[in-house]
This record gives C-alpha cells, structure tokens and sequence, in this order.
C-alpha cells in the first residue's frame, strides 16, 4: 500500500511537471480556432483537476439536474475512474477557469465541440462491458451515432436517460419509415408499452444481424419468444424454416397476424391454386365444387391449420 501511494505521488509529480512543460510550451496555441476538438482536447488532457465544487457555482442549472441522475446520484462515488466529479467526462477545468468561460478551454459534447465517436470513447471508459461490449463497429457507431446522439447526461426525458420520452419516438427520429408501422392495424405491443424497440434490439451493438438482440438468424431471434414456433417438425413448411419474415412483417402491417400479405394471396405468391387439389378429397374439389370460392375466400389456414409445421403422421398437408 505505502509503495503503491509513491508510486502514485511520483506519476503525479511527473504529470504536473509535464502539464506545465505543455502549457507554456503551447502558450501560443491556445488562440486556435475553437471547434479543433482534437486540439483542445489534448491541450484538456494535459491541464488540471479543480475540483467539481469549482464548476457548481457557475453551472448551477446543470449541476442541479446531473445530480438527480444516477450518475449524479450514486454512480460516481461508486466508479473509482469517476472521482473527478464533473472533470470526469468534461476533463480538466483549469484552462477554463483561468480564462473563465472559454468554451474551447474545456470538452463540450455538442456536435461543434467534439466528434460522436470520441464522445464515445469518453463514455465508453466506464460503459464497456456486457451489453456495451460490442458498440466498437457496430452500425450506429460506424455511422456517426455517439452516445450523447440518444443520451442526454443532464436533461434526460425518458427512462435510461434517453433523449426523447418514448423509445419509438427517440428512434423515429432516424428510422421513420419502420417506427411508422406499429401505428399500423397489426402491430407488435409496442405502442401499447409490453414491447419496446430494445426487446428485440441491442442499439448498442449485436453479433447478430440488424442489432437483434438473440439468434443469430432472424428466425432464432423470432422463436426466442415465439418457441413453440421453433421446430423441427416432422413436416416442415420451407418458408418457415426459412424466414419468418417472407410472411410476417415484424414491426406492423395493416394485416391480421403481422402478415405481409392477406391469405389467400400470401399462399398464392408460392402455390399455384389452380392445381389445387385436382381430386376429390373428403367430398369436395375447390376447383369443380359450387363452394369453392367460399372455401377460399375464408382462407387457406381454415383447413392448413398448422401452417408453421406438422407433428402428426399425416401431417404432411399441415391439416393436423
Ligand atoms: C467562473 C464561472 C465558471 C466556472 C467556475 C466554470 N464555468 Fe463553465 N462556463 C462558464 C461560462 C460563462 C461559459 C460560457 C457559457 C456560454 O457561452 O453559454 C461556460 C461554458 C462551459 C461549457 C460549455 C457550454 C456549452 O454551451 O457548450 C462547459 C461544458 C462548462 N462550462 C463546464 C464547466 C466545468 C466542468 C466546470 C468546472 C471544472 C466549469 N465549467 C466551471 C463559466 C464557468
Ligand atoms: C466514470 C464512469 C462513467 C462514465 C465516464 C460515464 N458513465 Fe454512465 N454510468 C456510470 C455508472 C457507474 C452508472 C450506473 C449508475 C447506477 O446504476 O446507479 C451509469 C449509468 C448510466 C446510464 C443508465 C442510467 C439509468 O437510468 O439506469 C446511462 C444511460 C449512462 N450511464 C450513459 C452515459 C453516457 C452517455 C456517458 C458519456 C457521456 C457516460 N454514461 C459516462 C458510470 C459512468
Ligand atoms: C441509438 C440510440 C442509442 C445509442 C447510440 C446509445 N444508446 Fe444507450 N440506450 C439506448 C436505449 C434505447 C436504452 C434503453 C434500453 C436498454 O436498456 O437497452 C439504452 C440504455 C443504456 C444504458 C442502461 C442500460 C444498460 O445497458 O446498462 C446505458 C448505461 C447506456 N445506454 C449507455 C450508452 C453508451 C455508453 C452509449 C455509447 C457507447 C450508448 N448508450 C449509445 C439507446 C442508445
Ligand atoms: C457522465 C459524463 C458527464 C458528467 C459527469 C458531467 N457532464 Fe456535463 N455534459 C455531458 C454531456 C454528454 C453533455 C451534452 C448535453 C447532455 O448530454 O445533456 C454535457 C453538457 C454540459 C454543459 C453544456 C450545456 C448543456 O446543457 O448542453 C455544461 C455547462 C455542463 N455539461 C456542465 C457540467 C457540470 C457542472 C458537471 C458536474 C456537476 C457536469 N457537466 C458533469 C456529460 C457529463
Ligand atoms: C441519429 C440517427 C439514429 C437514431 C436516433 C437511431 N438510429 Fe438506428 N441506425 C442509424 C443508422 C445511420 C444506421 C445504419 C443504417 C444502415 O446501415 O443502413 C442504423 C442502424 C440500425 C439498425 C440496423 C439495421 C441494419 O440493417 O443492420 C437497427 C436495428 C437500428 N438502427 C435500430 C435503432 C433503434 C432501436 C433506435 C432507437 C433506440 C435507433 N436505431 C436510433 C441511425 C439512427
Ligand atoms: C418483435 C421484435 C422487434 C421489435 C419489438 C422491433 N423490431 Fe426492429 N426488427 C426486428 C426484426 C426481426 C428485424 C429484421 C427484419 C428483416 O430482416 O426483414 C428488424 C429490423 C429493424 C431495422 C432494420 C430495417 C430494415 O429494413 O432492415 C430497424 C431500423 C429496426 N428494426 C428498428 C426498430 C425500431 C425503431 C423499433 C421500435 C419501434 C423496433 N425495430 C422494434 C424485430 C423487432
Ligand atoms: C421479445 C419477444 C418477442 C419477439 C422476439 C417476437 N415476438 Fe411476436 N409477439 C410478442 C408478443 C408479446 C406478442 C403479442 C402476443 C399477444 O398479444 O398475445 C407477439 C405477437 C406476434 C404475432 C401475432 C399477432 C396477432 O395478431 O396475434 C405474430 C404473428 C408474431 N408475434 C410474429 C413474430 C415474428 C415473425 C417475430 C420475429 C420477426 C416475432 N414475433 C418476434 C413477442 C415477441
Ligand atoms: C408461409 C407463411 C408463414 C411463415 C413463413 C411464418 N408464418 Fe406465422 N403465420 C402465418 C399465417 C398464415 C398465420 C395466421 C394463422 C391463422 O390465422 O390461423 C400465422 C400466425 C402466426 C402467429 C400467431 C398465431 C399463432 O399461431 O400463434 C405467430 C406467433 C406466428 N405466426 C409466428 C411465426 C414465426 C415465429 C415464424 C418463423 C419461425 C412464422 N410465423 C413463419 C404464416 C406464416
Ligand atoms: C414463400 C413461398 C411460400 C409461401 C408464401 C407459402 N408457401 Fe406453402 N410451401 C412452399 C414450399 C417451397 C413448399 C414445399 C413444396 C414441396 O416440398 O414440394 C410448401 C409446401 C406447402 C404445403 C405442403 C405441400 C406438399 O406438397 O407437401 C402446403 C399445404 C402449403 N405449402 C400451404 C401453404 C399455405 C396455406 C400458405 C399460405 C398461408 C403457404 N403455403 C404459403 C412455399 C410457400
Ligand atoms: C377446404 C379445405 C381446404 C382449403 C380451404 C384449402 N386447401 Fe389446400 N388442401 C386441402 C386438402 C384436403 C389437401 C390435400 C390434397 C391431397 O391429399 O391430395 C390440400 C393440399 C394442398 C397443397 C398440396 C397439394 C398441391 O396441390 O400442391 C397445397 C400447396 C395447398 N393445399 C395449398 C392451399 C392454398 C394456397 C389454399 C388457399 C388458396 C388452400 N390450399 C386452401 C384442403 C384445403
């Protein structure tokens, strides 16, 4: 313990003497055009610690709403790395102080003060495991979507922290088109609140396709919650081992059953009907018979009625 504490002493001293070396070093650079976030944020790294008390009597507005988060609240005194205080995520606060409210002279995570990603990497020092662990690459980061994009540190509005009350409405804002559909007739229980988007997706990153959050098929991540749809069966339907999606659309449609297509015409896209059983079966031909049209029109499933698949013997028409 006593040596590790001169150890410590010791890196500190040397970084002291380095931030200085820096600072006069860099005198004249410190005019720099503001918005070089790269720049100004070694220039940071480089400079001093004030203390969190420092920052509170000038920022009350956000000291008071960071401290009813859980960053605020507990987490820091709880994370070691975190005993900067406010210093922490916005770094040394020095150069801000002495030339008080330079807004170059300390790490602003707007989009002017500093990249997404690099916001990131800040947030990423702390979030890094589990669900996180996986965010290095993945869609969002690769496309420029940093954390501070769907967080907000000191005015969150939604559960998490998010940006925006809803997760529907914090998504819309870039995926309209699919958020778009659970208004739709059919829809998967999000907008009534027993879905939300992250049921099925991982926003911060997935080994699976389209950030799902299980399987690595569309289908596993489907049967994970829909397992008695999982299979094998004795007597599979090809589509259906295939791609659940060829005939559910998972967000909404305006279909019974999140279906992509109503029946008969979703079969139709596949069976020719009009090779529909050409003999008579149990008393009837759709073809020839007077209510066949009928039959039809109340829909294939009406007697395929274990259309995912087939368990019995004589299955094989997916009747029983
Ligand atoms: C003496 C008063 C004072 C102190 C102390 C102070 N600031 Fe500031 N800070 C300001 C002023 C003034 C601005 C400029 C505000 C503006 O232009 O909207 C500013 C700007 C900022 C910004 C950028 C705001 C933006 O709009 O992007 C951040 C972040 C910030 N301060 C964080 C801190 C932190 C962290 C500390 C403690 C290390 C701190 N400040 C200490 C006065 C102060
Ligand atoms: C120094 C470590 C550290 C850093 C840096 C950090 N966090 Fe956290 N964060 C924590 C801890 C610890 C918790 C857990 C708090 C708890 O469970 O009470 C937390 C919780 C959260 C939560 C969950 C809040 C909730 O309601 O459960 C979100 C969202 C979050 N952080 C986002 C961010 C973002 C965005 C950044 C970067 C701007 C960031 N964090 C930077 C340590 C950190
Ligand atoms: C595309 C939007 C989006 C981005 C980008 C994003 N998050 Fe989240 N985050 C969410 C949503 C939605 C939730 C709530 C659902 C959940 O828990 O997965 C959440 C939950 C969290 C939580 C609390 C639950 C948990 O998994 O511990 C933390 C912490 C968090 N995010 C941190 C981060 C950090 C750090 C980053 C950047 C590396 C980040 N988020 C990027 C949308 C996002
Ligand atoms: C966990 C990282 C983190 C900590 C700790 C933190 N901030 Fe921030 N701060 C941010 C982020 C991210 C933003 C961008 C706006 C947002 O997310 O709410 C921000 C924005 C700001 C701004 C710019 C004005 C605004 O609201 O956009 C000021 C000023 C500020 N913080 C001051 C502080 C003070 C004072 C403290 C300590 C009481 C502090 N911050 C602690 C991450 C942090
Ligand atoms: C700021 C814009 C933005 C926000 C907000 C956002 N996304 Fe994204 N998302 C993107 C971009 C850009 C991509 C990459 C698109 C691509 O690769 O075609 C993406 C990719 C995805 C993908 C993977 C698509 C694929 O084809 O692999 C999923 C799933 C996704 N986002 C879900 C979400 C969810 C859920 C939320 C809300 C929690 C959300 N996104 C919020 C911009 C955003
Ligand atoms: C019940 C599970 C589930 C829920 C809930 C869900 N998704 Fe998806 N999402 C999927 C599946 C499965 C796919 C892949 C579809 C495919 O491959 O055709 C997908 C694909 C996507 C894509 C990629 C779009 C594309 O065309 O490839 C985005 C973006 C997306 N979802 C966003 C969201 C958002 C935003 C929400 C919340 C409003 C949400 N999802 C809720 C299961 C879900
Ligand atoms: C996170 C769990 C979850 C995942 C993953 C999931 N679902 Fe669902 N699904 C539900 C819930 C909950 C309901 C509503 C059940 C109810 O209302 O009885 C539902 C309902 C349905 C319905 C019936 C709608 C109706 O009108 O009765 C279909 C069809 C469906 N899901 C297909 C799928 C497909 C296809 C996938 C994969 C793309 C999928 N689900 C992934 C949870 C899930
Ligand atoms: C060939 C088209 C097709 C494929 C592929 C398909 N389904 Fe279906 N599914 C249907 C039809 C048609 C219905 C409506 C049955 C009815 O109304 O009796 C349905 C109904 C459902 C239902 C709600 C009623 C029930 O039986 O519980 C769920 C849940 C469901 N499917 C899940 C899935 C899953 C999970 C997959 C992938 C493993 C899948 N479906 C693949 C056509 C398909
Ligand atoms: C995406 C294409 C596709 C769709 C949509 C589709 N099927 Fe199929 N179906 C197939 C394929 C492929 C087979 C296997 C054919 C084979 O083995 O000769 C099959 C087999 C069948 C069989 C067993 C036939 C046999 O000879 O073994 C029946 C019955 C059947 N489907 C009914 C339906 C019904 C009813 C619907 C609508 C709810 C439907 N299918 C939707 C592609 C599809
Ligand atoms: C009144 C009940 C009934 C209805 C409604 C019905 N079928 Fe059938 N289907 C059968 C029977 C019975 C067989 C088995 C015929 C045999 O044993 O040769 C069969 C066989 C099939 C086969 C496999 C044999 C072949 O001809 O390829 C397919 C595919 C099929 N049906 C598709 C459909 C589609 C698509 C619809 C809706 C347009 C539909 N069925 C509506 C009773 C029905």
């Amino acid at each position: 313990m006593q040596s590790f504490g001169k150890t410590v002493l010791r890196v500190l001293v040397a970084g002291i003497a380095l931030v200085w070396l820096v600072q006069t070093g860099s005198a004249s650079s410190n005019s720099a055009p503001a918005g070089s976030a790269a720049k100004a944020s070694s220039q940071q790294a480089a400079g001093e610690y004030v203390g969190q008390e420092k920052c509170t009597s000038c920022h009350e507005a956000q000291t008071n709403a960071y401290k009813a988060t859980p960053h605020g609240r507990s987490s820091l005194e709880r994370s070691p790395a975190a005993a900067q205080g406010c210093e922490t995520c916005h770094g040394p606060g020095k150069g801000h102080l002495d030339d008080v409210g330079d807004k170059t002279k300390i790490r602003r995570f707007s989009t002017t003060g500093m990249a997404p990603r690099e916001a990131s990497e800040i947030c990423a020092t702390c979030h890094d495991r589990g669900t996180h662990a996986l965010w290095t690459g993945s869609q969002h980061d690769q496309r420029n979507v940093g954390c501070p994009t769907c967080h907000s540190v000191h005015s969150p509005k939604g559960e998490k922290q998010i940006k925006a009350t809803t997760q529907p409405e914090l998504c819309s804002t870039c995926h309209r088109n699919v958020v778009n559909k659970i208004s739709r007739f059919n829809h998967m229980p999000v907008r009534e609140g027993s879905l939300v988007c992250s049921s099925c997706h991982n926003p911060h990153g997935s080994p699976n396709v389209k950030l799902l959050k299980a399987g690595t098929t569309v289908n596993e991540a489907c049967t994970s919650c829909h397992a008695e749809k999982r299979g094998p069966y004795l007597w599979e339907h090809a589509p259906v081992a295939n791609a659940c999606v060829t005939c559910h659309e998972p967000h909404g449609s305006n279909n019974e059953r999140l279906l992509v297509a109503k029946v008969p015409f979703l079969c139709q896209r596949c069976h020719v009907t009009s090779r529909h059983p050409p003999t008579v079966y149990e008393g009837f031909t759709l073809r020839t018979s007077a209510s066949a049209n009928r039959l039809i029109g109340s829909g294939c499933v009406v007697c395929h009625v274990q259309i995912h698949g087939s368990n019995a013997p004589s299955g094989k028409y997916f009747h029983r």
